[in-house]
């Protein structure tokens, strides 16, 4: 996307245009906005654990399937992986056009036009398919707090579109949609997810993975049993929580060479003048001074430690409180499908 600026431009000369004979083309024009260009270096396999909401989407995505059921819902906490799981699901599927919608830009940027832009949307898809319509954030839909008549026609129309595209009808439009507040949901907008996938809390096997994942391209001599403690650690903690404890880790040695008295110097790994560590002040080799008078070609940072990682766990903790989980798990046996999932 180009930006909220690009945006806001295009929504003043359609409100300035009284006519709007040019109104179709400029709502497409509008929505080339949403078109994700696929970044063919992401995958599914980047996604760490969900195996049984990948394997939905997998289903999802098959021709046939589209027939029995056209709407799919990820719910569950901030951070799981829900809108990065259905980037990915582009990835999975070359052939479709893939459209990615925040609810939050249609009721804020787009509010008195979004209900044409849910319009204009659902034709493109129908035109360039098959194609994957991705709704972020969809209970913003139904929220108390933006309960206008805008909001409510843009429902509306998000309603009327899937019942058009409805089942049986195999018209190639795949719509995924995100909550963190799937309780939000009327029965009417709940209704039209055939499927409703919960995305949990990531297990021990999965943040073993996305340490793994996170930790790929730096510097590190963690072993596999040294990543297992850090999963065990982490135990109630998101795919988010585990991004910052990572990083936090990762910027320990750049803090420690930013406060340290003390370097001494060793042989450079890569030119032939001396490098300089932080050490201790009571090192037989330690040299009174900091970071600053050293160059960037002779500093060495070194790199991130067992302690690092386990400081940067203990003080971050996890993000979702208890009263949320009960939250999930309660709308989940109401309305979620978990004994078919694994089938
Ligand atoms: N399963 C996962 N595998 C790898 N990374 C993950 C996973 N889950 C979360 N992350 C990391 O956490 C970040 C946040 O995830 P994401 O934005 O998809 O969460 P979300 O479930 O959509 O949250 P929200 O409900 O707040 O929108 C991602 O960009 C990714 O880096
Ligand atoms: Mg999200």
């Amino acid at each position: 996307m180009d930006g909220k600026n690009s945006q806001k431009n295009s929504q003043e000369s359609i409100s300035m245009d009284h006519g709007l004979d040019n109104s179709a083309n400029k709502f497409k024009s509008i929505l080339e906005d949403f078109i994700i260009v696929r970044d063919h270096n992401f995958k599914l396999s980047d996604v760490a654990g969900l195996q049984d909401a990948k394997k939905v989407l997998k289903e999802a995505l098959l021709k046939e399937t589209r027939i029995s059921w056209n709407g799919v819902l990820l719910y569950g906490p901030p951070g799981t992986g829900k809108t990065y799981l259905a980037k990915a699901i582009a990835s999975e599927a070359p052939s479709s056009t893939f459209f990615s919608v925040s609810s939050s830009d249609l009721v804020s940027t787009w509010l008195s036009m979004s209900q044409q832009l849910m319009m204009h949307l659902f034709e493109m898809a129908r035109a360039q398919k098959p194609s994957i319509v991705f709704i972020d954030d969809v209970d913003l839909l139904c929220s108390e707090k933006l309960n206008t008549e805008n909001v409510r026609r843009l429902k509306s129309e998000f309603i009327s579109q899937m019942q058009n595209s409805g089942i049986g009808q195999g018209d190639g439009v795949l719509v995924l949609a995100a909550t963190n507040n799937p309780w939000s949901l009327d029965s009417d907008l709940l209704g039209c997810f055939q499927k409703r996938i919960h995305i949990s809390l990531p297990d021990e096997y999965a943040r073993r993975a996305m340490f793994r994942l996170h930790l790929q391209n730096t510097t590190h001599y963690y072993s596999e049993e040294n990543i297992s403690s850090f999963a065990v650690k982490t135990q109630g903690y998101t795919g988010a929580d585990i991004i910052l404890v990572v990083r936090d880790a990762l910027m320990q040695p750049v803090r420690n060479v930013q406060s340290s008295t003390h370097f001494k110097k060793i042989k450079s790994p890569k030119c032939c003048s001396d490098s300089f560590v932080p050490c201790c002040a009571n090192d037989a080799e330690a040299i009174k001074m900091t970071w600053l008078q050293i160059s960037n070609e002779q500093l060495v940072v070194p790199p991130v430690t067992m302690d690092d990682m386990i400081k940067s766990i203990d003080k971050t903790k996890p993000s979702i409180t208890q009263t949320y989980l009960e939250k999930i798990i309660q709308f989940s046996k109401d309305f979620g499908q978990e004994d078919e999932l694994r089938k």
